[in-house]
This record gives C-alpha cells, sequence and structure tokens, in this order.
C-alpha cells in the first residue's frame, strides 16, 4: 500500500534527537495524539506520537506591522497571508521497529526525512494489544481495536480514576462485558463486583450474560458468627481494649468447642455475661461493641450467603451494597469479603478472580483513622501479593487523593478519565508512570468516555474511546430530572385521590 506523505522532518535546535522531532505538515491533516512512523534507511522504522502542533506565518510575527497594516485595509488585503501559513507538529519519539522487533532509538532520523501515518497491524503490536485481549474501545485518530490483554491488564491490578461522571462506571461494566464474553481457552477469570450504587445490577437481568451472574442484595448477605476469630472482630473494632478482647477469646472459644451447630448473637452476649470477668465495665463495653455488630445485621448463626467457594470461572458475583447507609458496615463487609476471597485463592479452591471496588477511597483511604480503614490492610495485602495466587483488584475512584498510596501505586496499570481537580491530578501524575507534563494536561480536556490507558497493560500509553456498552444498563437511581418529575405525578395523583375521596 503506497501512503501519502504527512510532512517532512526539519531542524529545530534541539531536534531531530532520539526522543523527538518536528516535521512540516504538508497539507494534509495531522492530529495532536496520532501516531507517525519515519522508515529509515537501515529499513527499520522509528515510531512517533504527535505531541503538539503549531502554526506560523511570517507575515505574522511582527506585531508593529501587524498593528499597523490592520490599521488600514488590513494584512490580508495586502499579503498572500493565507498561503504562507504552515503547521509545524512536535512528535514524540516512541520506539523503533526494526527485524520485527522493538527497541528503543540509538540515532535520530535525519532531517528531510518523509512522515507517514501509522501502519495499523504494526501499531497493533506496537502499542502492545492482544488479539484475544479484551476490547474496550479505539485508539484516537486511528481505526485501532484497544484490545488489552487480560494478563498485562489485570494481573497486577488496575485502578480506575477519574472525577465524577466521567465514565468510570461505563468503563468498567465495559470490561466486565468482555471478561464474561471471554471463552474457555482464552482463559476466564471470575469477577465479583462490590456495587455500592447499584450500578451493575444491569448484568443480571442482561439476555445474554444474565446467566453467568449471581446478584445478591446486601440484606440478603449473612455470614455465620462461628467462623469469626477473635482477631477479625479485633480489626473491625480497633479500639476494644486488652481486657475486652481476652473475654471474647475466652468466651468465642468456649462457644465454638460446645455448639457445632453455631450459635447466635443472643447466645454470645449471655456467654460474656456469664463469663468470670470480675470487672463489670469490661463486659459491658464488650457488650456494646457486640450490639453494634449485631445491628448490622449480617452475622448469622449457620446461614452462608454468598457462598464464595462456589465461584466459577467466567461467572460474576454481584454484591449490591446500594442499601447499605452505614460506611462502617460496608468496610467490614469488603474486609470479610476480600480476605474469604483471598483465602480460598490462596488454597486454590476458586478460580483466579477479580474483586472489582467502587469508591475504593472509602475502602481503601490513605489517611484513615484505624477505626475507619478496617478494610484497606486486606485491599493493601491484595494489592501487594494477589498476583503471585491470581487474586486481582480493580479500584474505581473519583479521589484519588484520598486512596491509600500503597494499594494504588501497586495497581500496575490507570486507567485516567476527564480529571479537572488539579490535587487529583498531581496525585495521579506521582503516582501513574508515564504520565509527563503534556500528557497530564491532555487529562484535563478528556472529554467523558475518553480514557488515558498508563502502565502495564500498554507499552505506551495511549488515548482511547471507550465503546459504548452491549449489555443492558440498568441503575438504581434515575436521573434527577427524572426523580423530580415522579416526584411531582406522585404527588398530582395523591392529591386528585385526595379530592375524590372528599
Ligand atoms: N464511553 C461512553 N460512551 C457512551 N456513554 C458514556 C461513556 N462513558 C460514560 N458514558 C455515560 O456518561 C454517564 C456517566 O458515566 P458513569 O456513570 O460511568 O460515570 P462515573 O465516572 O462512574 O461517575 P460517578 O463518579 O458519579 O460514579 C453515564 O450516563 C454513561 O452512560
Ligand atoms: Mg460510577
Amino acid at each position: 500500500m503506497i501512503m501519502n506523505s504527512l510532512g517532512t522532518i526539519i531542524t529545530t535546535e534541539q531536534s531531530p534527537s532520539t526522543t523527538e522531532f518536528t516535521f512540516v505538515v504538508n497539507g494534509a491533516k495531522v492530529l495532536k495524539g496520532q501516531y507517525v512512523q519515519v522508515p529509515m534507511q537501515d529499513g527499520g522504522m522509528i515510531f512517533g506520537f504527535v505531541n503538539e502542533i503549531t502554526k506560523a506565518n511570517r507575515y505574522f510575527e511582527r506585531p508593529e506591522s501587524v498593528a499597523e497594516f490592520e490599521k488600514g485595509s488590513g494584512i490580508k488585503s495586502n499579503f498572500p497571508v493565507d498561503s504562507w501559513e504552515y503547521e509545524l507538529a512536535l512528535v514524540k519519539i516512541l520506539g523503533k521497529f526494526a527485524a520485527n522487533k522493538f527497541a528503543r532509538v540509538f540515532h535520530p532520523p535525519s532531517p528531510g526525512m518523509k512522515i507517514y501515518e501509522a501502519e495499523n497491524s504494526i501499531l497493533k503490536s506496537f502499542l502492545g494489544f492482544d488479539e484475544k485481549g479484551l476490547d474496550i474501545g479505539t485508539i484516537e485518530h486511528h481505526d485501532v481495536p484497544a484490545k488489552l490483554s487480560l494478563t498485562r491488564l489485570v494481573q497486577k491490578h488496575l485502578a480506575i480514576l477519574a472525577m465524577s461522571g466521567a465514565g468510570k462506571s461505563h468503563l468498567a461494566s465495559v470490561l466486565l462485558e468482555e471478561l464474561l464474553s471471554r471463552k474457555k481457552e482464552d482463559g476466564r477469570i471470575a469477577v465479583v463486583a462490590i456495587d455500592i450504587h447499584g450500578e451493575y445490577l444491569g448484568f443480571a437481568h442482561d439476555p445474554s450474560l444474565g446467566r453467568q451472574c449471581t446478584l445478591v442484595d446486601c440484606a440478603e448477605l449473612r455470614f455465620p458468627l462461628k467462623k469469626l476469630s477473635t482477631e477479625t472482630i479485633a480489626q473491625w473494632v480497633p479500639d476494644l481494649s486488652a481486657p475486652q478482647r481476652e473475654v471474647l477469646r475466652q468466651v468465642l472459644g468456649l462457644l465454638k468447642a460446645k455448639k457445632d451447630q453455631g450459635f447466635s448473637f443472643k447466645e454470645l452476649i449471655e456467654a460474656v455475661d456469664a463469663s468470670d470477668v470480675s470487672k463489670d465495665e469490661v463486659k459491658r463495653a464488650l457488650k456494646r461493641t457486640l450490639n453494634e455488630l449485631k445491628n448490622y445485621r449480617f452475622l448469622s448463626r449457620k446461614t452462608e450467603n454468598p457462598k464464595l467457594g462456589t465461584l466459577r470461572p467466567g461467572n460474576m458475583l454481584i454484591l449490591d451494597f446500594s442499601a447499605i447507609d452505614s460506611l462502617r458496615k460496608k468496610q467490614i463487609l469488603v474486609s470479610l469479603i476480600a480476605k474469604r476471597l483471598f483465602m480460598l485463592r490462596k488454597k486454590n479452591k476458586i478460580p483466579p478472580f477479580l474483586l472489582l471496588i467502587e469508591e475504593a477511597h472509602n475502602f481503601a483511604r490513605e489517611k484513615a483513622e484505624e477505626r475507619d480503614a478496617v478494610s484497606r490492610s486486606i485491599i493493601e495485602t491484595i494489592a501487594r501479593e494477589g498476583r503471585k495466587f491470581g487474586a486481582a483488584i480493580c479500584l474505581i475512584s473519583q479521589r484519588p487523593v484520598n486512596l491509600s498510596t500503597t494499594a494504588l501505586s501497586q495497581c500496575n496499570t490507570h486507567i485516567i478519565l476527564r480529571v479537572t481537580n488539579p490535587n487529583d491530578l498531581d496525585h495521579i501524575q506521582m503516582s501513574s508512570e508515564g504520565i509527563d507534563s503534556r500528557v497530564a494536561k491532555s487529562i484535563t480536556s478528556l472529554k467523558v468516555g475518553e480514557a488515558l490507558i498508563v502502565g502495564e497493560a500498554v507499552n505506551y500509553p495511549v488515548f482511547v474511546s471507550v465503546r459504548e456498552r452491549r449489555s443492558q444498563k440498568r441503575e438504581r437511581g434515575l436521573p434527577l430530572h427524572q426523580q423530580a418529575i415522579d416526584f411531582e405525578e406522585k404527588a398530582k395523583k395523591k392529591e386528585k385521590g385526595a379530592e375524590a375521596f372528599i
């Protein structure tokens, strides 16, 4: 295929170098963010990314003459200014493709060399896409699907970061569609989604993917008391004093030995009462704590729901947390579920899995008091050690500043959508590799559904337009205008009803 050249490399003070070059555009359309290639004399091909485009025109170089002409009939009517305008594209060199291999660039291209649009087939492998990967959209300005390798994207964890409404949950849904649609021979993992706002419920009702999904409402979550250890409870309630902990240990030990059918909270509290601790205030404080846990209503005598041990490859468990108000309860549940999943995975009782956590800054908060950090340690543990065991997490957050840096830095792929808050932007720039200040600037101008992928999943930072969803969208929580309409209609009906009654 003969391609038309986009332009010609020129000399500037510092380029062409091994890291960048500038070319003058020859009339073809060149866009910021486009990939280009330069055929080299040795048969290799240098690949680059258009980082910026500037326009120049010698007629507008001198302010005093522009001012002078504009006072009269205007500079345009006196000179052929349009034919003197030209564009310069600044290209960041990414690497070289030679002898079917990608390499760094050790020698710059020469001034005068021709620039071409990057060939799609080479671009795919240059960026590190995988034919059997997860198709999340297309790369900007090129007709190339962004197919991310499952292993590269997920194994070393993933973070989706952006401001509210930028398309995080949409992107997560696209990823889930891809994960659920994988073939057995390509490797399928199980997914557990902590659905904080009830945004993933649609999957359970989807005509094609619904069969692979199990939806558990938060009111139906159950975990047997007898399986809890003193350490676990102490982690949930960090202000438990040493004497209280001791009583709890004794009482739990006793009940577990006596009641192999399990026991209720009532029995647990009675056993605390009956314990031979002399100090009443220790018992009282412990009972208060246990009552708080009881009120969360998920600890049961025997029932366990969901049974995490039944997780299957290619299936998804959606835990609908949308009706839970208490953040502590949510944290305790996340900690419990994450811990059980990791333990089961280490024993190889469940398939490799991805644990997706929405509002991750609430569950792995950077500067949290111990009491508010119940789930942080297990998330950090999975982030640090999960990769060896096939236990992966996907953290989604609109407040990256508040997200544990330990957890975030262990997420080797970051997908960043629109962010405008400067603090968040700084934090992202610091914690994501490969974001230079130019790329960081582009993050503020991304549109909804446009994403920047950096890290393990791709060879170079890539901007992607996230594709439409294929599955059914169904959310708990209607748009504000719809809620307002519904409210007024309901009120009107009520009024009419009352009138009719009178
Ligand atoms: N790639 C896309 N194509 C089409 N629509 C999109 C795309 N990305 C997002 N949207 C739409 O934009 C809206 C906001 O997206 P989404 O709910 O995913 O944002 P969010 O980042 O999760 O917000 P929040 O922080 O409030 O949870 C949704 O209505 C969604 O359907
Ligand atoms: Mg969301």
